[in-house]
C-alpha cells in the first residue's frame, strides 16, 4: 500500500491507531482523514537529510492548508511556501513564521504585496520584470526592501503530467534563464529590493532525479554567471516537486532527492531551501466515503459513493489513479470489477475506474494518497457541502474542519431586493 500509516488490524483499516469505520461513525462521510505521525515523519525526512546545511524546508502550502496540518509542521520548525495572502494568514493563524515563509506565483497583487512585506516574509520569488516593478514600488511605499529571488525556467522537461509540468519555457511560469542576469543586473540597482536567492521549479510528481538534476545544474551556472558580475547569491530554492507512490511508482526518498543536491552545491555557500508539498502530506491523507448504491448498466457494474468529484478532483482533472480500498473486509471472494463514482451530474465524475472490490451498500471505502491536492482542491459544485476534516493522532482523532452545512453554502448569497 502506498501509504504507511494506513494499515488493517484485524480485518479494518486503521489510520494510525483509530478504526475508519469508527472515524466514519463519528464525523461521517465524505471525509478526509490525516495521520499526523505521516505528516512528521515525511517532514522529517526532508529535514533530517538536510542535516549540515544551512536550510529552510517550506511546506508547500497549496498542497493541504488545513491549519491543523500546518500547525503540526510548524511546530517541526517547518517554513512555508505560498502562493496568496491568503495562505499568509492561514500560516500566521496556525503558528508559522513569515520569516521562514517564501511567497512564489505569476500574479502576486500589490495589496497582497503589503502584506507579505508588513509580515516580513522571508523572500519573494519573482517571477516577471513587471512583477518587480511593483514590489519595487510597494516596498517604497511601506518603507521596506524587499528580499527577493528570480524563478528562473531552466526549460527541463520534468517528465510528468502536461497540467503539472512548470519548467518549460511554454509555460506562464518563471522567467526564462537566459534573461536572468539583465533582470538581476535591474534588481540589484533598485533601492527598494535586495538581492537574496534564485528560485527554481520545474514541476509537480517527478519520480525520477534527472530532471531536478539537469535544472539544478543550469541553475546553478546562473549562481556562478552572477557571482561573476558581482552579484552574490545567498539561497538557493530548488522548489518542491518530488512524487509520491500512488500505484506502483518508485520516486526516489527524500534523503536521496536530498543527497542529490547535496553533491552538486559542492563548495558553494548556498543556504538551500526546499518546497516540498505532495511529498509531505500525499501519503499522509485519505478521502474516506461510503457506497450509497451499487448499479451495472449492461456489462458494467458502478459503485455510487457519498464522495465525488467536487471532493476529490485528480482523477477527473488529471485521469489520476490513487488506490482504493474497502474499510473492512467483509468476505473471502475477491469481488467484483467496479467504476467508482460519485453523485455529481458529470461524466467525468469517477474517482476510480476499474477496481475490484468486495464490497456491498454501505460498505466504506478509503481513497489513499489523498493528503495533498484533496480537500484543497474540492469545491461546492452541485450543491454538495465540502467534506469533514480528521487529524489523526495516535489513538485519539481530532475534527479538524467541520462539514459544512448548505446553509453555510449561500451564507454570503443574497436574494433580490423586495421592490426589485
Ligand atoms: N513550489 C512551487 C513553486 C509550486 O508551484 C509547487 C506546486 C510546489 C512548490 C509544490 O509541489 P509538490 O512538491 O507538491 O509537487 N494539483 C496538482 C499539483 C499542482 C502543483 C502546483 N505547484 C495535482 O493534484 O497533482
Amino acid at each position: 500500500m502506498p501509504a504507511e500509516f494506513f494499515t488493517y488490524v484485524h480485518g479494518v483499516l486503521h489510520a494510525e491507531r483509530v478504526s475508519l469505520e469508527e472515524i466514519a461513525e463519528s464525523y461521517g462521510t465524505p471525509c478526509y482523514v490525516y495521520s499526523r505521525a505521516a505528516l512528521e515523519r515525511r517532514f522529517n525526512a526532508f529535514h533530517q537529510a538536510l542535516f549540515g546545511i544551512d536550510h529552510l524546508v517550506c511546506y508547500s502550502v497549496k498542497a493541504n492548508s488545513n491549519l491543523a496540518v500546518l500547525d503540526v509542521l510548524a511546530r517541526l520548525g517547518s517554513g512555508f511556501d505560498i502562493v496568496s495572502a491568503g495562505e499568509l494568514q492561514r500560516v500566521l493563524a496556525a503558528g508559522g513564521k513569515a520569516s521562514r515563509t517564501v511567497f512564489s506565483g505569476v500574479g502576486k497583487t500589490a495589496p497582497e504585496i503589503a502584506q507579505a512585506l508588513e509580515a516580513g516574509v522571508y523572500c519573494f520569488n519573482v517571477e516577471s520584470a513587471a512583477e518587480l516593478e511593483t514590489i519595487d514600488r510597494v516596498s517604497r511605499a511601506v518603507g521596506k526592501r524587499a528580499p527577493i529571488s528570480f524563478r528562473v525556467n531552466p526549460d527541463v522537461d520534468a517528465r510528468t503530467h502536461p497540467y503539472i509540468a512548470t519548467g518549460l519555457n511554454e509555460n506562464k511560469f518563471g522567467v526564462p534563464i537566459e534573461e536572468a542576469p539583465a533582470l538581476y543586473r535591474q534588481a540589484a540597482g533598485m533601492e527598494h529590493v535586495e538581492v537574496h536567492g534564485v528560485d527554481c521549479h520545474i514541476g509537480s510528481q517527478q519520480t525520477s532525479l534527472e530532471p531536478f538534476a539537469d535544472a539544478l545544474d543550469r541553475v546553478l551556472g546562473l549562481v556562478d554567471a552572477l557571482e561573476k558580475i558581482g552579484i552574490p547569491i545567498r539561497h538557493l530554492n530548488v522548489g518542491g516537486g518530488l512524487g509520491i507512490r500512488y500505484k506502483d511508482e518508485t520516486p526516489p526518498a527524500p534523503a536521496e532527492y536530498i543527497a542529490a543536491i547535496r553533491k552538486r552545491l559542492e563548495e558553494r555557500r548556498l543556504k538551500l531551501i526546499v518546497e516540498p508539498g505532495r511529498a509531505v502530506a500525499g501519503n499522509a491523507g485519505a478521502l474516506l466515503t461510503r457506497v450509497i448504491y451499487l448499479k451495472s448498466n449492461g456489462e458494467k457494474r458502478f459503485a455510487v459513493t457519498d464522495a465525488a468529484m467536487n471532493d476529490l478532483i485528480r482523477p477527473a482533472l488529471y485521469g489520476a489513479w490513487q488506490e482504493v480500498r474497502a474499510v473492512s473486509v467483509i468476505g473471502e471472494s475477491a469481488g467484483k470489477r467496479y467504476d467508482i463514482v460519485g453523485p455529481v451530474c458529470e461524466s467525468s465524475d469517477f474517482l476510480a475506474k476499474d477496481r475490484i472490490l468486495d464490497i456491498e451498500p454501505g460498505s466504506l471505502l478509503a481513497i489513499l494518497s489523498a493528503g495533498a491536492y484533496g480537500f484543497v482542491m474540492s469545491s461546492n459544485y452541485n450543491t454538495r457541502p465540502r467534506a469533514a476534516e480528521v487529524m489523526v493522532d495516535g489513538e485519539r482523532a481530532h475534527l479538524v474542519r467541520r462539514r459544512e452545512q448548505v446553509k453555510d453554502l449561500f451564507a454570503l448569497e443574497s436574494r433580490m431586493p423586495a421592490d426589485g
